[in-house]
Order: C-alpha cells, then structure tokens, then sequence
C-alpha cells in the first residue's frame, strides 16, 4: 500500500506545537515573536503565498507586519525599509518575498537582511554556515522536505537521495542538509545526461524541476519515496506538482501530494525559524 505524505496534516500538528512553545514565551518573558513579510510588486501567485504566512502569523499568535511596495520601488528606499527592520526589536524575522521585479538585485537585497532575522534562510552567510553545518536558521522548503521525511518515519541515514533541480532555495541547501543526515547525494538539472537512469537509483527521489509531469513512472524504483516540489499550473489552472502521480503512485512506498505535500511545510518551517530567530535574538534557550 502507497503511504500519502499528508503535509497538510504534519504542519497543522507542527504549527499547533509552535503556538504552545509561543504562548508559553509570552506568559514567561511577554513577547510575541515577530515577523515583517515584504511584498513587491503584484504577482499574483506571490500575494496568495504572503497572505498565507501573515494568515498563519495571526493564528499561532505571532506579531506581523506586512509591507506591500510598489513595483516601482527605488533600490534605496527598499534598502532603508530594511534597515529599520533589522533594527526594529519587535521584529524578529524579515521575509522578501521573491521573485523581485527586474530593476532590483536579488543577491544585493538578500544581503541587506540582517542574518540574525534571516527566516528565509538566504543571506549568504547563512548558506556558507549550511555548507558547514551550523546553520541555525535552514532555509524553509528543504527544512520542511527533511521534516516531512523524519515524521513519515521515512529512513534518511544511508540511502540514496536523488534532487532533480539545482536551485538556491531549495536544489542545493536541500542536498547539504540530506548530507548532514548522512545520505548519499545526487544532484541533477538541465544539462543531466541520464536523468531518468539516474532517478531510477534513488531511494528518495526529490523533484524541484518546475515542470508537470516531468517524473514518470519509468524514472521511478519500485518502492521508492517520492517527494514533489514543484508548484505548477495544469492546463485547466489547477496546482499541480512535477510528478506524473496517477502513474507514479502504485508503484511507490510513500509520495506527497500537490497541494497538500510540502508547500503546507514551507510555511511551518517559517514560523519555526521566526520562533528560533526570536529566541535566539532574546537568548531564551528552551
Ligand atoms: N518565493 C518562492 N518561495 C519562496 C520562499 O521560500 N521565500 C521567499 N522569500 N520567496 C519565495
């Protein structure tokens, strides 16, 4: 029988025990974690995933605050916006939320965050602290793909984990931290020759390609455990994720659904790594 990684279900369980670890913070110290979720622009998939980590800051009783800046904005008034945050005490976590329009420089915006307030988990002193191991704020989709695995009892230790997609946000830091659980790591992309035969190998098989229906049944082990990244749109405009999963699905041990796989993770990972930003920021150890 295929096991259903029910993302919806775990985040649900992790956002609960992230709201009692909250409360318990405001009866001991009186703060609320806080977190200032920046908005640029009016795309469209972009606002339906802010308004979902602002909707999700209200209901485990966290501050927010939320930034909706033109399309338009000047590099230096986004950049001024930043500061103040990074030096607002009320504030503990500031989230960009990408992509940003054309004009700005992402690798030069991300770099104004002040690392300590870094939920995203993509400052670069952050990443070189991945590479090491010591990151104390992972980002959130690879963290939340890590947690799913541990929670579904889903062995890492050992086995072979295969990332289709070498992305920033979630390809690389995702195969730093399987290896830090002691998998063994394989990374491809476009320019893979043997995609499908190396997917074959997988015990895990991790796609963040971007593509409907690129995984298919063929590139797939028996009994393998397949979790899907993507966030796509089908023809009839429905969110649809990189596996073929009618075909796929009889002949895996376990598979997460889109929607309701990962994408519920991303934002529990997030509220986990604003509370750990404000303890850590606070000096509370728990
Ligand atoms: N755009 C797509 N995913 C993410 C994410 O995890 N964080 C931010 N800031 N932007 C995104």
């Amino acid at each position: 029988m295929t096991e259903i990684i029910n993302g919806k279900e775990i985040s649900k369980k992790i956002l609960y025990e992230i709201k009692v670890e909250a409360e318990q913070l405001y009866e001991k110290y009186e703060f609320k974690a806080g977190l200032a979720v920046v908005l640029i622009g009016n795309d469209p998939a972009s606002q339906i995933y802010v308004k979902n980590k602002r909707a999700t800051c209200e209901k485990i009783g966290f501050y927010s605050e939320a930034y909706d800046l033109s399309e338009e904005v000047k590099e230096n008034e986004l950049i001024k916006l930043l500061d103040e945050l990074n030096a607002e005490p009320s504030i503990h976590g500031i989230l960009v939320q990408l992509p940003l329009p054309k004009h700005l420089d992402e690798r030069k915006i991300l770099e104004y965050i002040n690392p300590q307030k870094d939920v995203d988990g993509f400052h670069p002193s952050t990443q070189a602290k991945l590479f090491l191991g010591t990151a104390k704020l992972e980002p959130c989709t690879p963290k939340g793909i890590i947690e799913l695995l541990k929670r579904s009892n889903i062995q890492i230790e050992g086995k072979h984990c295969v990332i289709l997609g070498r992305s920033n946000i979630v390809g690389k830091p995702l195969a730093l931290m399987l290896l830090k659980e002691n998998a063994t790591v394989t990374i491809c992309h476009s320019k893979t020759e043997n995609i499908a035969e190396i997917a074959r190998t997988a015990d895990i098989l991790i796609s963040a390609i971007g593509k409907a229906n690129f995984v298919t049944a063929d590139m797939v082990k028996e009994n393998a455990v397949v979790i899907d990244v993507g966030m796509n749109r089908s023809l009839d405009n429905k969110l649809v994720g990189d596996v073929d999963y009618q075909n796929v699905f009889p002949k895996v041990r376990a598979i997460t659904p889109v929607p309701g796989g990962v994408g519920p993770m991303t934002i529990a990972m997030l509220m986990k790594n604003t509370l750990e930003a404000a303890k850590l920021i606070k000096k509370i150890k728990t």
